[in-house]
């Protein structure tokens, strides 16, 4: 569709460049780290080296000793303000410092403060603490078996280490679906611990002024407004009112879902600041970032499929268990512990679904987060797609020709899915036939057989997915009892430029550009003359942040119906300059015109000059509005991946040879950027199909706590991805839009997965779990007797 506005205004479907790159290219960004206070004290923290064990002593004097070492900080110093634990955004509680004990490796243990960052390391390498090791319980399964040590230990009346049971959907109609089935498939799918490993580690500057009893925190936060009232009801008690703090989240280097926790550091770093009454600097390292951040995923699930033996699919039932670390933190709205999981059903017209999980707590750090993914949407688009590839190849069926027979039909929209969702609008088969044609897949399967014939492994994998984004209507959607809408307010100063702020967070989104553009779109005020700004409480209006690419759907929306809101005054102004009735008046993008008298025109800078200068009598001045956005549904986005590899029969080496991306998100605001979106996604879905894991020994030692061990991809291992599009917009979105930003990472893992098990699967390999690394194949490939 082309544009509604020139390529001057800037609005929706132009490649406009990103407002925030001069900035950010030529390293002028601000990160918190960038924050310098005069008289600023430096914080580190002193980490346990065992996984479970009780403290038994922590001995600051050599620390002390040290030239510029202030002081160090323990639990029994937070202890006094009743500031030990704090409570996780999942209603659990999180110990801050420990009082009594450690429960996993890397936690804090205690702090020194300092006055300088040098200072503060070598205080933290001189702090003796004697441990007692406790046992220690790594696998969730285990943690669940009778006699397990109890690890939550401060719950006064918890038995053992399980946290919820949670289940979904019509029990005994699935399972009366699968007594009737003529095939089913079951399969044990693990998905392991990952980590965002953003550019930027997480770290703040507190600054408690006593003059103005004001407490100013810079930090790596997504959500700056959830975590100032966080800390007005943590911390209210010792006197901080929620209109004395603010949270100023200056530009982020990569959030993905890992700075939406509150982590001990900052309430540490804000603690010192209020006893100090300087400012406060904490900045981890990478290895603690890697080592005691939250992690995502995590979940061992269990998954069954039926289908009638015309390759009909009828129902889906799973149960998993979740590792959530010593405590569930994270980040799901307060109705859905296990996120958006019951999703699960994807783009297909399953009649029956049911579907339980359950958690667990074990000796690692807090897990769950939603790494740039609405909550746990990964975790099922993983295995709905690796469970309808796994029957496709049961039945004999191509995997392509078994999704086009089961989507959910075009014309089937709004469609509500056997686990209560109500899809908004899709074209699963369209985006799929798009896919094909651009990959060639008719010539791709003629070459597989052609290799097979030669014992060369090639494996061509479809990943059909149906994404969940825009959380979240308020009747459904709340995040600790807070309202999941979100913001824009907007002011049209009198030279007809604007400002406008949101609530929510941009980490490198292109928020400033695409808000921008959605402003123009509508009020036909070039982009390039309207400011965006986020982050900062004490301007931007109330809204929840950003993650689980909710800011298109949510707080985009809302810049639609604020920017309409301003449109309606300025009619009226329009009316009384141009002396015609507000009915009388045209509107296009930046004028408007008298019906039938083209040339008496007001363009929207006229009337912004006016509502300053020229307004009628009675009508108050100025040219603002607000809105906080509170969406009726969620968007679902989809798309339709193929991806093809080779794999080294000699190594076991897996090398993707092509990988096609065809993603609908409805009406595009910027399409280079989506397309950027849709890139760095596909490198991170990538990365945990193939090299990254977090996994731990017996001990509780963290594998894979550096960059040594914890493999991102680089350049050298991704491949070219090619990309492009089908347009099918929500229909209860103002602009038609849906979000984008974590379509790939979400979609991306099973189309590689299918394509490893694709290659495999005439050897007898049903299903190969992520990441699969060249050692895992080569085992599988000489238990074939394929390799030696
Ligand atoms: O919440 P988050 O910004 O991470 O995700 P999003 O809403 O999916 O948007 C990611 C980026 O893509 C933003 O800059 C959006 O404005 C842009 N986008 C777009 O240009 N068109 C869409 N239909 C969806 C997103």
């Amino acid at each position: 569709m082309a544009p509604r506005t020139s390529p001057e205004v800037g609005g929706m479907g132009h490649s406009v460049k990103r407002k925030e790159d001069p900035r950010f290219i030529r390293g002028k960004g601000t990160y918190v780290d960038d924050v310098v206070l005069p008289g600023m004290l430096y914080l580190d923290i002193v980490r346990s080296p065992f996984a479970h064990a009780k403290i038994k002593k922590i001995d600051p004097a050599s620390a002390t000793a040290i030239p510029g070492v202030l002081a160090v900080i323990t639990g029994k110093d937070l202890e006094k303000y009743n500031l030990h634990w704090m409570p996780t955004l999942m209603s659990d509680t999180q110990m801050v410092l420990p009082v009594e004990k450690v429960m996993y490796q890397a936690q804090e243990v205690a702090a020194v403060l300092a006055t300088s960052r040098y200072a503060a390391a070598d205080g933290v390498a001189a702090v003796e603490v004697e441990y007692e090791p406790l046992p220690v319980v790594v696998d969730p399964k285990k943690a669940l078996e009778p006699g397990a040590p109890v690890l939550r230990t401060d719950k006064k009346d918890k038995k053992d280490n399980h946290i919820w049971h949670w289940e979904w959907g019509d029990k005994a109609k699935t399972d009366r679906a699968f007594a009737e089935a003529d095939v089913t498939v079951k399969e044990d799918i693990y998905i392991p611990r990952i980590h965002v490993a953003s550019i930027e580690t997480c770290g703040c500057v507190a600054h408690f002024d006593k003059v103005n009893d004001k407490l100013t925190v810079w930090m790596t936060t997504q959500a700056p407004h959830a975590i100032r009232t966080v800390f007005a009801l943590v911390a209210g008690h010792v006197g901080l009112a929620e209109h004395k703090i603010r949270i100023i989240s200056p530009d982020i280097g990569g959030g993905f879902g890992g700075k939406v926790p509150v982590y001990p550091g900052y309430v540490i770093a804000v603690a010192a600041s209020v006893l100090t009454g300087k400012p406060v600097k904490w900045i981890e390292d990478r290895m603690e970032n890697l080592q005691a951040d939250s992690f995502a995923r995590d979940y061992h699930i269990t998954a069954e499929l039926a289908a009638r033996k015309d390759g009909t699919l009828t129902a889906l039932r799973i149960k998993t268990l979740a590792d959530h670390g010593y405590t569930d933190a994270a980040a799901n709205p307060s109705k859905f512990p296990a996120g958006l999981f019951h999703v699960c059903t994807g783009s297909y017209d399953l009649k029956a679904a049911h579907v339980e999980v359950d958690g667990a707590y074990t000796n690692k750090p807090p897990g769950g987060i939603a790494y740039r993914c609405s909550f746990r949407v990964t975790e099922a688009v993983h295995t709905i797609e690796r469970m309808v590839d796994i029957m496709a190849h049961q039945l004999g069926t191509d995997p392509a020709e078994f999704r086009m027979k089961n989507f959910v039909k075009p014309e089937q929209f709004p469609y509500k899915s056997a686990l209560g969702w109500e899809y908004d609008s899709g074209n699963y088969a369209g985006a799929l036939q798009k896919a094909m044609e651009r990959i060639g897949y008719a010539e791709l399967r003629r070459e597989q057989a052609e290799k097979r014939k030669r014992g060369q492994l090639m494996g061509i994998g479809i990943s059909s997915f149906t994404e969940i984004v825009g959380a979240g209507p308020s009747k459904h959607f709340d995040i600790l009892g807070l309202k999941m809408f979100d913001s824009c307010e907007i002011r049209i100063h009198p030279t007809g430029k604007a400002i406008a702020r949101f609530g929510t967070k941009s980490q490198g989104q292109g928020h400033e550009t695409t808000y921008a553009q959605i402003l123009a779109e509508e009020l036909g005020i070039p982009a390039k003359d309207i400011q965006v700004e986020e982050g900062d409480t004490d301007t931007a209006p109330y809204g929840l942040g950003t993650y689980a690419s909710r800011s298109t759907p949510v707080a985009g929306a809302a810049a639609a119906i604020a920017s309409r809101k301003v449109l309606d005054k300025a009619r009226k102004i329009a009316a009384y300059l141009l002396e015609a009735a507000p009915e009388d008046l045209v509107y296009e993008p930046g004028k408007f015109s008298v019906k039938g008298a083209p040339n008496r025109v007001k363009t929207i800078q006229e009337i912004a000059f006016a509502a300053y200068t020229n307004h009628p009598q009675g009508m108050e001045a100025g040219l603002e509005a607000v809105s906080y956005y509170d969406p009726p549904n969620l968007t679902y986005p989809f798309g339709s991946y193929i991806c093809v590899v080779d794999i080294d029969t000699g190594t076991g080496d897996v090398k993707v040879r092509r990988f096609v991306a065809i993603d609908d998100c409805g009406n595009i605001i910027n399409p280079m950027i989506v397309e950027g979106q849709v890139h760095g996604g596909l490198t991170m879905g990538l990365a945990p199909a193939l090299l990254e894991e977090i996994s731990y020994d017996e001990y509780g030692n963290v594998q894979g706590g550096s960059f040594i061990d914890y493999l991102l991809p680089t350049a050298v291992e991704t491949p070219k991805w090619e990309t492009g599009n089908t347009v099918t917009p929500s229909p209860h979105h103002p602009l038609g839009a849906k979000g984008v930003g974590e379509s790939a990472t979400v979609g991306a893992p099973a189309a590689i997965a299918n394509a490893v098990v694709d290659a495999l699967w005439h050897l007898g390999v049903r299903h190969v779990d992520i990441p699969i690394t060249p050692p895992k194949i080569w085992k599988l490939l000489r238990a074939k007797g394929i390799t030696d």
